[in-house]
């Protein structure tokens, strides 16, 4: 059994996020989405896993993620030139997949069901295709099923206007190697991509054994802010082992569960859990309220922020209104200089969102 993950694209809904990294090294709770898949693919038993890469933002994926000891696996990178569909990214993976039955992981998505009861049973019922589903409010923005009253998958569409159920297709597949004979005869779609609800259509139609199963735990597609902010209250409120190091002053109050690097300085501040605080951070009269994520390198002073996700190496400076449901990209500054006549001076990038709510009289 191999692993197949898939994390080249484009990124786009990201923005601007992605524009200078990958989507799937945004963190959540410090650690890069593909990193949770990576574990979650290892602890199911499978150590030779197969990355899809991209040419923009394939090395800085290889750079962070290595060759898969760390995680004790052997990773090899698969690069795709275009992002021409999930089934084009197996075509190109062939050569690495052979003809190993596998397991394909869309690198943006965080499942929290272990894989190794679902790989059981699709060995064990020795299926083709394996899918998994979750009933969803918006099941336009994914592959949709439709299943009869058994459970048995009837028919597969990709981000149907009028979807026929709202059961959406989950970032994770069984395959048997008769999914590249399917992915031979289909064609592109009306959007240009290899479709694998398309190769999985396929397989439905020549009667091959295709399941699906519901998934139990939380999902989430981690493609755009909301869902990102969404995944990290998930994983640091169900995930994170407190460890309050770092260098805390007498001033300072940390309540709750709390994640501190040991080369981070907390000074005269209030932190209330679940907040992970990464190294070399600078914290200086400062409230930072739950489910915040604080990346290596930040510098957080005179400042108040919760239910954040703050990038390595951002600055956020005398900003005393409270930042809530925000993300701060990399190396970002947000700063109030108090001798300076009042006004707001702004270098924003392509596709930032900045949003004002009037102070409440
Ligand atoms: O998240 C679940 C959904 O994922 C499913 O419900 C859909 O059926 C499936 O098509 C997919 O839809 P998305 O629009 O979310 O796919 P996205 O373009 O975001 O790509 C998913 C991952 O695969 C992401 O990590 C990028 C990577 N990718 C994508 C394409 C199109 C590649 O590596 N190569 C590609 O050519």
């Amino acid at each position: 059994m191999k692993a197949l993950i898939l994390s080249g694209g484009k990124g786009t809904r990201l923005r601007p996020l992605t524009y200078t990294g990958a989507k799937q090294l945004v963190p959540v709770a410090n650690k890069p989405i593909l990193w949770y898949g990576i574990e979650a693919i290892v602890e199911a038993g499978i150590t030779d896993i197969g990355i899809i890469i991209s040419p923009e933002t394939g090395p800085e994926i290889q750079e962070k993620t290595g060759d898969g000891a760390r995680f004790g696996a052997r990773i090899t990178y698969i690069p795709q030139d275009q992002p021409l569909g999930l089934a084009h990214a197996v075509k190109v993976a062939q050569p690495f997949l052979q003809d190993s039955p596998f397991v394909m992981y869309l690198g943006d998505n965080l499942i929290q069901d272990p894989l190794g009861d679902f790989l059981s049973y699709f060995q064990a019922q020795a299926l083709d295709a394996l899918i998994l589903l979750r009933a969803v409010s918006n099941p336009s923005a994914f592959g949709v099923a439709e299943v009869d009253p058994q459970g048995r998958v009837l028919a597969l569409v990709e981000k149907p206007q009028n979807p026929p159920s709202n059961l959406a297709l989950v970032g994770l597949y069984f395959f048997s190697p008769e999914i590249h004979q399917a992915i031979a005869q289909i064609q592109p779609s009306p959007r240009g991509e290899l479709e694998i609800t398309d190769a999985i259509q396929a397989l439905i139609d020549a009667e091959k054994a295709v399941e699906a199963q519901q998934l139990a735990g939380w999902w989430l597609d981690t493609g755009k802010k909301d869902d990102l902010l969404e995944a990290n209250r998930i994983i640091l409120d169900t995930l994170l082992a407190p460890d309050k190091q770092g260098r805390v002053d007498d001033q300072s109050q940390i309540i709750g569960r709390v994640k501190i690097h040991p080369s981070a300085e907390i000074i005269n501040s209030s932190i209330r859990g679940p907040v992970i605080i990464g190294a070399d951070c600078r914290i200086v009269n400062a409230f930072i309220g739950p489910y915040t994520s604080v990346a290596d390198g930040v510098a957080i002073e005179e400042a108040d922020l919760e239910h954040s996700v703050i990038l390595q190496g951002a600055q956020i400076i005398g900003v005393q209104q409270r930042l809530v449901d925000s993300v701060i990209g990399q190396r970002a500054k947000l700063t109030v200089t108090p001798r300076q006549p009042a006004a707001l001076r702004f270098l924003v990038g392509d596709d930032s969102q900045i949003e004002f709510s009037p102070r409440r009289f």
